[in-house]
């Protein structure tokens, strides 16, 4: 995916020291799209998705306005894709103690090949703390798409990075909402299915609704507010119905 980062890069804190990193783009013949990294500051600080790697200027400036990115522990992402882990590397090589964070099928399918220090690679409901916050890995395989795609649960805020899940498109999204992401979501996918439809949904989406998260660090769009186990499954409902 391009498109032109506009230089409106933002960062706003979302949770007790969890941060969004919002840029808006303009995607020539598909409009306003926007792209989320998460920052997590602790002593070990982690950024969830990098961005595409040509925005890596503005996501690091960003990431300066809160703590010296020197300073990133871990980089970590879904999923292998331009968006999540384009500007890995770049990372990797201006903060000396980052290591590539992922799940095991990421580690051995790319992230070992790929990034120019090996992989911490998480095993599926394994924890890491960072600190003050601790964050968990669930694979969540072919949902939305990709074979090695996971999530991070972080347990002390219950927030749920969850990736592509509730894609939002256009621009302008407040850093977090307590409205409706589902209908807006449903329509953008109605628009660009960018579901594997995996036979497992139903299974996972349960799964990441027991664990009861109260936030939804949504990738694309605005951080979501509110009883993210209904929100879960009223997705697994509306994929069964596609
Ligand atoms: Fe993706
Ligand atoms: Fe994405």
């Amino acid at each position: 995916m391009s498109g032109q980062p506009n230089n409106e890069t933002s960062i706003d804190e979302i949770g007790d020291a969890i941060y969004r990193i919002y840029t808006p783009i303009q995607i020539p013949g598909v409009g306003g799209f926007s792209f989320n990294q998460y920052l997590i500051v602790d002593e070990a600080p982690l950024l969830f998705h990098t961005g595409l790697r040509r925005m890596f200027p503005v996501v690091r400036d960003a990431i300066a306005r809160v703590m010296p990115p020197e300073r990133l522990r871990y980089i970590s992402f879904s999923h292998f894709e331009a968006d999540e882990c384009g500007a890995l590397n770049e990372f990797l090589a201006i903060a000396p103690r980052a290591e590539p964070l992922c799940g095991q099928v990421a580690a051995m399918v790319s992230v070992n090949d790929v990034a120019d220090r090996p992989a911490r690679a998480l095993g599926d409901g394994e924890s890491l703390s960072l600190g003050r916050h601790e964050v968990r890995w669930l694979d969540t395989p072919h949902l939305p798409h990709a074979w090695e795609c996971g999530v991070l649960f972080e347990n002390r805020s219950s927030t749920l990075f969850c990736s592509d899940l509730f894609t939002q498109a256009g621009t302008g999204h407040p850093p977090v909402t307590e409205s409706d992401i589902l209908g807006p979501s449903e329509a953008a996918r109605a628009e660009m299915d960018y579901y594997a439809h995996a036979k497992g949904s139903r299974q996972i989406l349960e799964r990441l609704a027991a664990l009861k998260p109260t936030t939804l660090a949504c990738m694309h769009g605005s951080a979501w507010r509110g009883d993210g186990a209904s929100l879960l499954r009223a997705l697994a409902d509306r994929l069964e119905a596609a």
